[in-house]
């Protein structure tokens, strides 16, 4: 049965995210953010903004973030999930007791604020889950001031290249993203941003790359083995479900973690895994 009731419409889409909300995957979100903090804030400035929001804030660990590089700005977080409200207000529980972040359980789609609300807005890993990412763009905007600026950060599973060719991962990989389409999501949505925000209304649209690139120059297996680990950690916080629904075998899994082990070791290996960040103006 669909649910169609416009009061409810979170609650398919939160049971349907491809990682989950266990303890584990929510520490995950932590270690990523951190991992990827240098890589994501590059390009990103809320210097001259009063108060922002964050589309799907997760566990709050970008808030986190947002706050220690500008420790001005007022944070307004919204997740479609309880749970990861209830971890991101442990999280940040002295700002929200300082009065600088409120914390939300609502669809990116449907937001409970009036318009022009904020005057930036941040969304990271999170269209590529949404069931309608236009809806989102669109309803984000509503609530943006004009001439204030989006930034959003996504995936493209599609752009990732590895050398030497590893045939278990490139399977695990096409089932990964299968079963992501099937939950309604878009593991290449990073690449339609910008048609996206153009077609939300939004202007002034500029991609960039986040690229992540493993060669020969990380020569250091333990720095070579920190970027494998980080993604190899990412795309198997899926594979439980994917074993409980039949959809992958343990053993596949065995034979990825070889086939990237032998990645850190071999210096003429290749890693990219090409984010794109897009930056657009209400
Ligand atoms: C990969 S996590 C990213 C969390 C955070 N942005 C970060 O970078 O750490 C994606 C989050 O988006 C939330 N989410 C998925 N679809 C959503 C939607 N339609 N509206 C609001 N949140 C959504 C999920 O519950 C999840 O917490």
């Amino acid at each position: 049965m669909t649910l169609t009731c416009k009061s409810m419409p979170s609650i398919k889409s939160a049971q349907a995210y491809i990682h989950g909300f266990s303890k584990n995957e929510q520490d995950r979100l932590i270690r990523q953010s951190t991992f990827l903090e240098s890589y994501i804030y590059k390009n990103i400035d809320f210097s001259n903004c009063h108060h922002i929001i964050e589309i799907g804030c997760g566990v709050g660990s970008q808030i986190q973030i947002l706050l220690h590089r500008w420790p001005h700005l007022k944070i307004t977080g919204v997740d479609i999930s309880q749970s990861q409200i209830n971890r991101a207000s442990q999280l940040l529980k002295s700002h929200i007791e300082a009065g600088r972040v409120s914390l939300h359980v609502s669809h990116g789609g449907e937001l409970p604020f009036a318009d022009q609300s904020f005057d930036g807005a941040l969304v990271c890993f999170v269209l590529e889950h949404a069931d309608h990412p236009l809806n989102v763009l669109k309803e984000l905007k509503r609530v943006m001031k004009s001439g204030s600026s989006l930034y959003c950060t996504e995936g493209f599973n599609t752009g990732l290249y590895v050398y030497p060719t590893c045939l278990a991962f490139q399977t695990y990989l096409e089932i990964f993203n299968h079963y992501q389409k099937q939950l309604n999501g878009d593991p290449d949505v990073g690449v339609k941003l910008c048609n996206l925000a153009l077609k939300a209304g939004f202007s002034d649209t500029q991609l960039g790359y986040v690229p992540i690139q493993l060669d020969n120059r990380i020569r250091d297996i333990s720095q070579r083995a920190i970027v494998i680990n980080f993604f190899t950690e990412c795309f198997f916080s899926a594979a439980p479900e994917l074993i409980a629904q039949e959809k992958v075998t343990p053993d596949l899994i065995e034979a990825i973690k070889q086939e990237l082990d032998l990645l850190k070791n071999n210096q003429d290996s290749i890693f990219i895994y090409p984010f794109q960040q897009m930056k657009a103006i209400k």
